[in-house]
């Protein structure tokens, strides 16, 4: 399939963002799958909640406890699937996307400061969770830690840069367009839905 002009910046996210506008009135718009790849090779899934975009508006953001499986997943292997449907205007975004994680000790300026406002956002309720035991062991084992004011050693940001998008809308004539980053820049193809 012909592909069209090379476009700058990713039509496909404009359309996502779109997306969370007009679905924005469901209280689960903000939820999606993330998709990673086990050690051993499996796959992984799991539903997160959208936090909004990074401040250079190229990566999603999620918040993760650091102790958690998906951490030492991403570690071996960065590469991540998103799964997101809209279900008011009824379309999926399927994003390929690499994982950072920004934890504690965050090696630039710029990712220890969004850790910190990303923490700032957060309710009491979910702030909490970052508190508890250790996610994954045996139920009541592991220690719950004293709640502070700073920030816990558990809270991570998964920033999930996307390079590839399948933006799929059923509507009466069902579209599908894939978008990928090629030499740095977002190439486009409408596909065969
Ligand atoms: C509606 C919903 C939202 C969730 N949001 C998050 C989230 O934002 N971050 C997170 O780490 N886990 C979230 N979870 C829990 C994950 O689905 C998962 O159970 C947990 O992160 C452990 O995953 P792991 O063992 O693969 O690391 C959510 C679960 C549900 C049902």
């Amino acid at each position: 399939m012909k592909e069209t002009a090379p476009v700058a910046p990713c039509e496909a996210l404009a359309q996502l963002k779109i997306a969370l506008r007009k679905n924005r009135r469901h209280p689960h718009y903000r939820y999606f799958q993330m998709a990673t790849v086990t050690p051993e090779g499996a796959p992984r899934n799991r539903t997160v909640v959208f936090r909004g975009f990074a401040p250079d508006d190229a990566a999603l953001l999620v918040i993760t406890d650091s102790r958690s499986e998906k951490i030492v997943e991403l570690a071996q292997n960065a590469m991540a699937e998103v799964a997101w449907y809209f279900t008011e205007t009824r379309e999926q975004f399927r994003i390929r996307a690499l994982a950072t994680c920004v934890s504690e000790g965050a090696p630039s300026a710029e990712d220890v400061a969004l850790r910190v406002q990303v923490w700032q956002q957060l309710s009491d309720a979910a702030r909490a969770q970052f508190f508890w035991p250790s996610p994954g062991l045996p139920l009541g084992t592991g220690t719950a830690q004293a709640i502070t004011e700073a920030v816990p050693e558990s809270f991570t940001v998964l920033k999930l840069s996307p390079i590839v998008i399948d933006h799929l809308v059923l509507s009466k004539v069902q579209t599908r367009r894939r978008s990928r980053i090629i030499s740095e820049r977002w190439c486009e193809e409408w596909i065969n839905p």
